[in-house]
Parts: structure tokens; C-alpha cells; sequence
């Protein structure tokens, strides 16, 4: 297990809804609403993958659920508050049997910090032979943080950080600067890893263009491969 990222998800866990909450996300978290209740059914056992905080396990009540975080203050938070069974664990090496899931859901950048081919092996094994993966990931065209890195660094930086699709998360938690490693995608190394891994992509969608109600039409179009965040809905292939 990765112990420098536990340790930062760890430090941000109690500050993490007043740092991730409010208008900001609204609308982020109005798509993943949509998607959750569109390929979700009542009866399906999800995964929560980087449940973090128990955002989703939270509006998962009505379904057999579990969570499982890096980190063990976020896993406490979420099991507090939702009352499910969390599971700190890592997302490269999930402690379950295999083919016990209906659904994997990752949203919000867990798969970001992890080796992706890994990840991806693991979650087809824990899925039942139909099951669907639901995930958000960082993209690295995010026009907003392109326009940003822009501004503060000119062009030749932002080139170089979207060529080498790497990053920092800097957080200034009770005065003290934290920070850990990330990486970005692009739809292309999100489509070459699902096919690797024997996933076929229902549809893909994306998040956060403009922070307003904008962002809800066209989740869908094709301004969906500049949002914040590549969003994907997946079926476990069966291997031929
Ligand atoms: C930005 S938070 C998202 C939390 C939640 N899904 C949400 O939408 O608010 C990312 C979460 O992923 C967890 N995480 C990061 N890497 C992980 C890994 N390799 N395995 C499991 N969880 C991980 C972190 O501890 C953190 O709680």
C-alpha cells in the first residue's frame, strides 16, 4: 500500500467536505446523481472504490453497498456516516473473492492515483460476469486548468505538464502544506486500458466546464472531453 498517499488522504479527511463541498461541485456531483440512478438497480452489490468521505455510499441507501478507502479517517467518516461496511484497503489489491460485485464505482480521482492496468485487473476480477464499472478520473485537456497553467506559467510549462500527464495536489490543512503525486488521462489511455482489460464502454461523459447549470446539458456532448473530469460507464466483457 501506497503509505504517503494514505497519509495525505488521512490528513485532509476531516477537512475534506468543507474543502470539496458547495457550488463548486454541484453540478459534478448532479451528473454522477444521473449516471448512479440510470445504471444502478435497486438490487445491484456496488463496490465504492476511494469512497472517500461516503459521498456516493451515502446515496447508494437503498442498495447493498460497501466502500473501501486508502485512507482510515476517510473510511471512518464514511462509515459513520452512512453506516455501511468500509473496508481501508487499496485499489491495486482488493480484498474480496472474485465475481462478488454487480457494480465497481470509482468517482472523483481515486483511479488517479493508481497503477491504472492494475486497478482495472483487479475490478474485473472482483465483477460478476455482467457487471458495470462506473468511474470519474482528472483529464489532463481540463480547459479550465489548461487556461489557469496558461496564465501562470506560459505556454511552454503547460505543454510540458500536459505532455507528461503528472501533477501535485497542494492543500493548506490548519496552516500546515500538504501535497501528493497524481496523474491525468486522456480519453485515449482511458479506452486503451478498458480494452485491454476486456471492458466495453457504454458511454463516456464528463464533468465541471463551467460550474453552473451549463454543465448538466452538455455532460454528454461533445464539449464533454474538456470538462474537469473523464467520466465512463463500462460492461465486463466476457472473454470469447
Ligand atoms: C478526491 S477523493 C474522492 C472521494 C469520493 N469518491 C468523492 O467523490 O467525494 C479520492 C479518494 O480516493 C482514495 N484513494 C486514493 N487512492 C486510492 C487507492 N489506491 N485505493 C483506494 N482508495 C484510494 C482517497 O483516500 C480519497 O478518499
Amino acid at each position: 500500500m501506497n503509505r504517503k498517499l494514505a497519509k495525505y488522504y488521512d490528513n485532509l479527511a476531516k477537512e475534506y467536505n468543507k474543502l470539496y463541498y458547495g457550488s463548486k461541485l454541484k453540478w459534478m456531483r448532479e451528473i454522477e446523481n444521473i449516471v448512479m440512478e440510470n445504471e444502478i438497480k435497486r438490487d445491484y452489490l456496488v463496490l465504492d472504490i476511494g469512497c472517500g468521505t461516503g459521498e456516493q455510499l451515502q446515496k447508494l441507501n437503498n442498495n447493498p453497498a460497501i466502500g473501501l478507502d486508502i485512507s482510515i479517517e476517510m473510511a471512518k467518516i464514511a462509515h459513520s456516516k452512512t453506516n455501511k461496511f468500509v473496508v481501508v484497503g487499496d485499489a491495486e489489491n482488493l480484498p474480496f473473492k472474485s465475481k462478488t460485485f454487480d457494480c465497481v464505482i470509482s468517482f472523483f480521482g481515486a483511479l488517479n492515483h493508481v497503477q491504472l492496468n492494475r486497478a482495472l485487473k483487479e475490478i474485473r476480477r472482483v465483477l460478476k460476469d455482467d457487471g458495470i464499472l462506473i468511474f470519474t478520473v482528472a483529464n489532463v485537456y481540463d480547459i479550465r486548468w489548461i487556461l489557469k497553467t496558461l496564465r501562470r506559467k506560459g505556454i511552454k510549462s503547460t505543454k510540458k505538464a500536459v505532455k507528461n500527464k503528472k501533477g501535485e495536489i497542494v492543500k493548506f490543512i490548519n496552516g500546515k502544506r500538504i501535497k501528493v503525486k497524481t496523474k491525468f488521462y486522456d480519453l485515449n489511455d482511458i479506452e486503451k486500458a478498458l480494452d485491454k482489460y476486456n471492458f466495453h464502454i457504454k458511454y463516456t461523459f464528463g464533468t465541471n466546464i463551467t460550474n453552473s447549470f451549463v454543465d448538466k446539458i452538455i455532460y454528454k456532448s461533445f464539449l464533454k472531453n474538456f470538462g474537469c473530469y473523464i467520466g465512463v460507464v463500462a460492461a465486463k466483457k466476457n472473454k470469447s
